[in-house]
């Protein structure tokens, strides 16, 4: 099975719901069937670790039940005292099983287990974790090599007090023995020998634990005091809810950085256990993008509103010790960067699901100029645009995965860049995303459909508001077409007013506007309305004359008419003129000219934030008096359409009104 990738036509224009993390969601399992009780975990993720942390769980006594389609995972548990004496557990390739599993079954007095897995988990490290339990007085017989699965286990409880491990090859290891220790005879202080890797996911067991009820705190650096826990309350009944992956993110974080555009990464807000979460930071100082947090959600935009994108990195060095599971989303994409980059921090993750550093180097071996592999990191040289897309010669590249879901969901995001003609990068076993997130493919479909969805956005408000700035901003960002409506207004106010006509000699407008012929001039990002072949000047139509006029030239039937079809036939325009969108800012967009718009918008602002941003721009403008009209007048008033979303702008700056209404878009 292959998976080929197809291109983004333009810019990425998408929101994305991210899966549950994966971490969290084992984390919390085991701290469930630990704290005893019933359990509910919302948002949790399903997926091949996830299940495989569920079946282990099973297997020693807890009732878990699994609803997918509901999203959330109800684990019941009476706690140490009634876990399985005997079990045969499989871990798959599930590092967290592995390591959880085994710390939690020795916890048992008089327990029998075996443990199996994949055979690439044969390989990984679990031998730090196995000579601490055995100090602790569990006994081990291996069935392959020392120190690796396969192996029984006979266990016989934690006793308790100093606790020494060496985490150093995997902090999964450290992670296990502290969520374990609560329930060890006697209090246990943890106390890593040396160092561990992937420090923060030290940081979410710990904080995991608390939120359990459990106590423990690292008390100086590398020694971690744990406490006792209660008896079981199998009474208990709980409700967690699970963060989105914030691994998971950066494969979409990167994506705009490539394709020009913005991603909105809905709930991203509520990642803070995930040291991958830090990933946006880096892609933010490397200047590859610009964030805005929206609600709970996060804006991820291209740091470059026109191409080329990528931009000129800001350095050449990054560290990956601390976030090393979004490594592979930042080497694969380094692909298409303008210059070299060196990746660093990387060693430990020769040790996971498969030898990550020498995979990734193989792999961009094949669409780069030079790979540089040392032991702990990678140097990229890649080629220039032309001539990878010379070395492609319209063929595919085929990315082997080595049974690694990151290798195969971060070697995507270059894939989704048009280099040369059609599709040029196909992934092979695309399957094994189903270890963390079985739905990536299916996303990353969506989120090329919507980035190509031609969407018409209504941004209505009353005077000074601020919908020019945005829309035009938001134009320029997504590639789409904007109309500025009130110029409409303004120029035909303009023309009546020099043919000495008074807004309420109807019959002299009706002459008027029958004798003219109105066209569009499309000019950069913005398509302008021409009075008999000539564009009015900005200070001809935006002048204390017009200003005053205007409102009541608008409030005149005949003139809307005359405007409307006009401005109806707008998303052709756009289409024709190769734009991927319309935004048209008005009055009356989103409740007449265009009520099924696929994002309706109203912005609102008090009335002296109004005024002072007027009068910043020094034109005479008695905004309220202009309002008054507006709103009062028979034909189209100027009102909040039912169902368009209203933002109050009094109290946000210019990019947050931008990054709001994006996000608003980018969901429709
Ligand atoms: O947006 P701007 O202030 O340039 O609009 C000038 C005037 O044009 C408004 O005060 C309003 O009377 C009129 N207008 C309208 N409907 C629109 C856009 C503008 O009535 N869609």
């Amino acid at each position: 099975m292959k998976r080929v990738i197809d291109t983004f036509r333009g810019k990425c224009r998408a929101s994305v719901a991210l899966p549950g993390s994966k971490s969290v969601t084992n984390r919390a399992m085991v701290l469930a069937a630990l704290a005893g009780g019933s359990t509910r975990l919302e948002g949790a993720l399903f997926s091949r670790d996830t299940k495989i942390m569920a079946d282990c769980l099973q297997k020693l006594g807890c009732a878990v039940v699994l609803c997918e389609a509901e999203g959330y995972v109800e684990i019941r548990s009476g706690g140490v005292e009634k876990f399985a004496r005997s079990a045969d557990f499989f871990v798959g390739n599930a590092g967290t099983a592995a390591r959880f599993v085994t710390a939690l079954s020795a916890l048992v007095p008089g327990g029998e287990y075996s443990f199996d897995c994949d055979a690439a988990m044969r390989l990984r490290p679990m031998s730090g974790l196995l000579n601490a339990l055995k100090l602790q007085g569990a006994k081990f017989d291996f069935f392959g090599e020392d120190g690796f699965f396969p192996f029984s286990m006979r266990s016989c409880g934690l006793r308790g007090g100093d606790i020494e491990v060496d985490a150093s090859a995997s902090s999964q290891i450290l992670s296990a023995l502290l969520m374990a220790a609560p329930f060890a005879e006697s209090p246990a202080r943890v106390v890593l020998g040396g160092e561990t890797v992937s420090r923060p996911f030290v940081g979410m067991t710990l904080g995991q634990m608390g939120q359990f009820g459990f106590s423990a705190r690292e008390a100086r650096s590398g020694v971690f005091e744990v406490g006792k826990a209660q008896c079981a309350d199998s009474g208990a009944a709980r409700v967690y809810e699970i963060e989105p992956d914030a691994t998971a993110a950066s494969y979409f974080a990167m994506l705009p950085a490539l394709t020009g555009g913005a991603v909105l990464l809905e709930r991203f807000g509520r990642c803070v256990l995930q040291g991958d979460a830090k990933f946006v930071k880096l892609l933010e100082c490397a200047g590859l993008v610009k964030t805005c947090k929206v609600g709970d959600s996060l804006l991820v935009e291209s740091a470059r509103a026109e191409p080329p994108f990528p931009p000129e990195l800001t350095s050449s060095e990054y560290d990956f010790n601390d976030i090393s599971d979004t490594f592979l989303t930042f080497a694969a994409s380094s692909a298409l960067f303008p210059s070299s980059v060196e990746i660093r921090g990387i060693g430990h993750t020769r040790a996971q699901e498969t030898d990550r550093v020498a995979a990734v180097a193989a792999q961009l071996a094949k669409i780069v100029a030079r790979v540089d592999e040392k032991s702990d990191s990678i140097g990229v040289f890649p080629m220039e645009r032309r001539a990878l897309r010379d070395a492609l010669s319209g063929g595919r590249v085929e990315i082997s995965t080595y049974d690694d879901h990151r290798m195969a969901m971060a070697f995507s995001i270059p894939g989704c860049v048009p280099v040369s003609e059609g599709a040029w990068i196909e992934i092979e076993n695309p399957g094994c995303v189903s270890k963390t997130w079985p739905g990536f493919f299916e996303v990353l479909d969506r989120a090329r459909a919507d980035s190509e969805k031609f969407r018409v956005v209504a941004v209505d408000g009353g005077a000074a508001v601020g919908k020019s700035t945005v829309s035009r901003v938001c134009s320029q960002k997504l590639g789409y077409m904007h109309v500025d409506t009130g110029a409409h207004y303004r120029t035909l106010s303009f023309g009546l007013l020099e043919s000495g006509i008074s807004p309420d000699d109807i019959s002299a407008i009706e002459g008027m506007l029958s004798r003219i012929q109105i066209g569009t001039l499309v000019d950069g990002q913005s398509a302008k309305m021409t009075v008999n072949g000539v564009l009015a000047r900005d200070d001809q139509i935006r002048n204390k004359r017009v200003n005053e006029a205007v409102a009541k030239f608008a409030a005149v039937p005949q003139v809307r008419n005359f405007l409307k079809n006009y401005q109806r036939s707008m998303p052709s325009v756009a289409a024709e003129n190769g734009f991927s969108g319309l935004i048209m800012e008005g009055r009356d967009i989103g409740s007449v000219i265009f009520p099924d718009a696929n994002a309706r918008i109203f912005l609102d602002a008090d009335e002296a934030t109004r005024q002072a941003r007027r009068a910043k721009e020094g034109i005479s403008d008695s905004i309220s008096k202009r309002d008054a009209l507006d709103k009062s007048r028979k034909s189209a008033p100027l009102v909040c359409a039912e169902g368009a979303e209203r933002i109050d702008t009094t109290n946000m700056d210019k990019d947050e009104v931008a990054a709001k209404t994006l996000s608003i878009i980018l969901k429709s």
